[in-house]
């Protein structure tokens, strides 16, 4: 028996963007936020190095500084008037989450300390700036527990482990959401008057992911299946330092401290790619040079990785070469034991998952799939426009990495995303919550689980030719070939082909556990399904832009194309393929120009 709720805004998800929206949303409306994992376990957690925002702590920053430097790292695909607002809001959104209880780290004066990433300059000088606000390297995890515990104390309603399956859409607006409860394999109805999804990205499209086994993209996929386009998917982050073959992230943080990148005859590689900022170049540069070292075989060993060196010794020798200095003009110099203090969770990954201590050890590591800039589009209030004139569906929002602004167009800055999650998270929250308050609940449909309960029926009674692990790991092992750092013609071609013929197979896909409690395999299954939907439109994006932006790096045009490209891609999922349109970036004040590191 299906159970019904009313919740005048009902978010999807838990992590900073949901719960960031939950707390705005409750101060002014009924709220309850429906997570598959227990809320401080979602992906935020593993967050590392930092959240920026031009707080000029430690040395000169301004806010246009930083709106330059997104702009320039989106490759010029960033909508400039939404950049604008998010590093504006940054400074206020930051001291908002220390007043909270955030406890960042500081500096001797007792502001709030900031370390170097890469991308963010002074835009004088041209030299790295100290930007990125951290708590040691578990900054999204410091933020997941504060905005948890005030969103308890706001009386947010939680439903723990309830997975979302379906948004009810009817008469072109949003109506309320179907999820199975997983403790009990019951569905529920919530029928509500806003609806924020704020689900998270889609790693584990990929083989070798910084992302956690959840990250699925299943709010996405499900907004896409009714009929809402996708924007910009082609364009998907690699971080360039992942632990090899685990993906598990090495926060660049660690570059910001002075770590540097090492190929196998020990040289600094990064100070031929980037010869002014190095080490500390944007990802989409950093990865790229990491891949073309390891294909003119100086990766260690000849292997598929590299080193990140943060000995002490090794960042002492070049922090001299490069003149680095600390903010009262004393040479920088660094200890294990800072190094342990600031940068405690990575030490222990490594000593742990690869038995290798950074302190005294090279890691070794590799590009990781790890961001998605493109999404459910949305105008800088969270709320999501269905087509190329920005047209919105009443009462549907989303925030955070499921969404695409877009702020971080062709390629993300490190430490925009926590930004992004905490203020456009606010600010959906805050709409949505406002949205309630003007309107009643609009009626149901009859029976809005109908679609929910045939699709599980499918999953519960196919044939069962295929296992869906097999199905997950071919799609992983394609996109990881063909839709991954380098691509090309031939390649994207083929990976569309064999994603839809895994498409094709996934139907045959039965689920083996026939219970309802706690039913993983009926998840995964259905889990699979939204990452088979989300490779096959990334994969067709990529196929269809012709040039080289950002992260979309195609070794057949490998050049940007300004004339041509500078668009937004939509794409929507039909029953016969996947149409696409396009939409023009905004430009306010910075034309494009060539990136120069
Ligand atoms: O390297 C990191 O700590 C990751 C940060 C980010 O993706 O923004």
């Amino acid at each position: 028996m299906t159970q019904t709720h009313q919740h005048e805004v009902v978010i999807v998800g838990a992590g900073g963007a949901g719960l960031m929206a939950a707390l705005y949303a409750s101060r002014g409306a009924d709220t309850a936020v429906l997570s598959k994992l227990y809320p401080i376990r979602s992906h935020t957690g593993t967050a590392q190095g930092g959240v920026c925002a031009a707080l000029g702590s430690e040395e000169e920053d301004r806010p246009e500084w930083h709106t330059f430097d997104t702009v320039k790292g989106s490759d010029y695909l960033g909508d400039q008037d939404a950049i604008e607002f998010m590093c504006q809001q940054a400074v206020e959104t930051i001291y908002d989450l220390e007043h909270m209880g955030l406890p960042f780290n500081r500096t001797p004066e007792g502001k709030i300390a900031q370390r170097y990433f890469g991308g963010h300059t002074n835009n004088v000088t041209g030299q790295p700036v100290r930007r990125a606000c951290y708590a040691a390297d578990r900054t999204g995890h410091m933020i997941l527990q504060t905005l948890y515990q005030q969103s308890i104390k706001n009386k947010v309603h939680f439903y723990d482990e309830y997975q979302v399956l379906d948004v009810i859409v009817e008469g072109g607006s949003a109506r309320g959401v179907v999820a199975l409860e997983l403790a009990t394999g019951e569905l529920h109805v919530f029928h509500a008057k806003a609806v924020i999804f704020a689900t998270g990205g889609w790693g584990k499209v990929w083989e070798v992911t910084s992302n956690a086994l959840s990250c699925t993209g299943d709010g996405t996929a499900v907004v896409m299946r009714r009929g809402v386009p996708v924007e910009d998917m082609e364009f998907f982050q690699f971080h360039p330092t992942g632990i090899f073959r685990m993906g598990i992230l090495i926060t660049e943080g660690v570059r910001g401290e002075g770590g540097v990148l090492i190929n196998d005859s020990g040289e600094r590689f990064m100070e031929r790619y980037a010869p002014h900022v190095k080490d500390l170049a944007s990802r989409d540069v950093v990865s790229r040079a990491m891949y073309l070292e390891m294909r003119e075989g100086h990766g260690i060993g000849g292997r598929r990785y590299l080193y990140l060196d943060m000995r002490p010794e090794t960042v002492n020798r070049y922090a001299e070469a490069d003149g680095r200095v600390r903010p009262d003009g004393t040479p920088y110099r660094v200890t294990g034991s800072e190094l342990l203090a600031k940068l405690p969770d990575i030490i222990d990954f490594c000593r742990t998952y690869m038995g290798v201590d950074p302190i005294t050890q090279p890691m070794p590591i590799q590009p990781t799939a790890h961001y998605a800039m493109g999404g459910i589009p949305t105008d800088m209030f969270g709320r999501v426009v269905v087509d190329e004139r920005s047209t919105i569906m009443p009462g549907l929002y989303a925030a955070g990495e499921c969404a695409c602004v877009s702020v971080h167009g062709a390629n993300r800055l490190g430490t925009n995303s926590l930004l992004d999650i905490i203020v456009f998270g606010k600010h959906s929250g805050m709409q949505a919550a406002e949205f309630a308050r003007g309107s009643n609940y609009a009626p149901l449909p009859k029976y809005p689980e109908e679609a929910t309960v045939e699709a599980l029926e499918k999953m519960r009674s196919a044939d069962g030719k295929e296992r869906a692990a097999d199905v997950r790991r071919e799609a992983q092992e394609i996109m990881e070939q063909d839709v991954g750092v380098f691509r090309a013609e031939a390649g994207l071609r083929q990976a569309v082909d064999r994603i839809g013929e895994l498409k094709e197979r996934f139907a045959h896909v039965r689920v083996q556990d026939p219970g309802r409690i706690f039913n993983t395999d009926l998840l995964e299954a259905w889990e699979l399904g939204c990452l088979l939907d989300l490779a096959q439109v990334t994969a067709y994006s990529a196929l269809m832009r012709n040039e080289s932006r950002g992260a979309h790096s195609r070794e057949d045009y490998p050049e940007r194309d300004d004339d041509n490209w500078m668009k937004h891609t939509l794409a929507t999922l039909r029953p016969d393929g996947i149409e696409l349109r396009y939409k023009p970036v905004k430009v306010t004040r910075f034309r494009p120009m060539k990136r120069v590191y």
